[in-house]
């Protein structure tokens, strides 16, 4: 059934409203300096589920999750030296730090697709900084856009693309940027490009007073799954079963599977499954025995499902 998005003004009351969507685990649009963003609680796995279903997500991609100031970054991301220096420097604004993940953060392993570090941004657009403090808490948001299609830059575009499919979006009128933040990770004493954006490399490198890593393309997070350092069971997975062998745990899907050590979603909702997915997984994998398997019920390749057989598909490949 489509949702009613509604249109919020900019006002007290509107930040009032997306911030309560928020705290609901609703799925807001909101306005940054560089290009509209599709916010959810990152701490609610069903709310971050409900991010790829809404754009059509077929993979888990990681999302940056953008907070009001460093000192509610820190409770998230581990800052080395040079991540401290840019920062200070460029924040708030187009930049967005990739991090390792702080011990206890408590982000929905959905939003870093369950790697080990976490891309974190504060906005200088005051409607997002005003969201986030009334929020006051941690959003997850990729741009506000179906997925394939361009990133929005007025209310208009949001609209087009998402309308139904959201729960309200704040109009902020056009984006000054226009393009995505400069997305960085922080080295010893350089960083690196992951993505080049609003924040223009050489006002990075003049900050570090050194060149920036070369950008390797095989290296993208397009796939975070082919990242050596990315989560892979212990266990091996086995797919689409409808039984369980002897000594295999099951990780079942929907109501026929109601003898499965875990169920993704008992009622058959995909995006209850997607919101389980990880915390599930790694549950299995503790109480499996050495050497033994995962075996996962069958999970319909429509919507979130195809994000779902994505991340399994990487689980269970052959291990390198
Ligand atoms: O300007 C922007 O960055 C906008 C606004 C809304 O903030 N957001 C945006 O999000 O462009 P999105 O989802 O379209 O792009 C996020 C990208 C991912 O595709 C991935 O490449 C990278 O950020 N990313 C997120 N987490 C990462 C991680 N842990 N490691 C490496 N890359 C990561
Ligand atoms: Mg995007």
């Amino acid at each position: 059934m489509p949702l009613k998005t509604e249109i919020l003004p900019t006002d007290a009351a509107g930040l009032a409203r997306a911030a309560d969507l928020l705290r609901g685990g609703g799925l807001v649009a909101f306005p940054t300096e560089t290009v509209y963003g599709l916010g959810a609680n990152a701490r609610n796995d069903l709310a971050v589920a409900r991010i790829f279903e809404a754009k059509a997500r077929p993979r888990f991609n990681p999302l940056i999750v953008h907070v009001a100031d460093i000192t509610v970054a820190k409770r998230y991301a581990i800052f080395n030296d040079t991540a401290e220096r840019l920062a200070q420097a460029f924040w708030p604004g187009p930049l967005t730090l990739v991090l390792p993940l702080a011990p206890g953060a408590g982000l929905s392993p959905l939003v870093t697709a369950d790697l080990p570090t976490v891309a974190i941004r504060i906005p200088a657009h005051p409607l997002a900084h005003a969201l986030l403090t009334a929020f006051n808490g941690p959003v997850a948001a990729p741009s506000a856009n179906p997925s394939g299609r361009i990133s929005p830059t007025r209310v208009a575009h949001v609209l087009d693309g998402l309308e139904g499919r959201i729960d309200a979006v704040l109009d902020g009128g056009s984006c000054d940027v226009g393009v995505e933040s400069t997305i960085l990770e922080p080295l010893e004493h350089t960083a690196r490009l992951l993505r080049p954006g609003g924040l223009p490399v050489e006002a990075l490198e003049a900050c570090l007073g050194t060149f920036l890593q070369e950008f390797d393309i095989s290296e993208t997070i397009t796939a975070p799954g082919q990242l050596a350092s990315h989560y892979a069971p212990n266990a091996g997975v086995r797919l689409g079963v409808t039984a369980p062998n002897t000594g295999e745990l099951w990780l079942g899907f929907g109501p026929s599977a109601h003898a499965a050590d875990l169920n993704l979603s008992p009622s058959g909702d995909l995006i209850e499954a997607a919101a389980n997915l990880f915390h599930m997984l790694r549950n299995l994998d503790a109480r499996a025995a050495p050497g033994s398997t995962i075996a996962v019920s069958k999970i319909p390749d429509t919507g979130l499902g195809r994000a779902i057989n994505d991340r399994l598909r990487r689980a269970a490949a052959p291990r390198g």
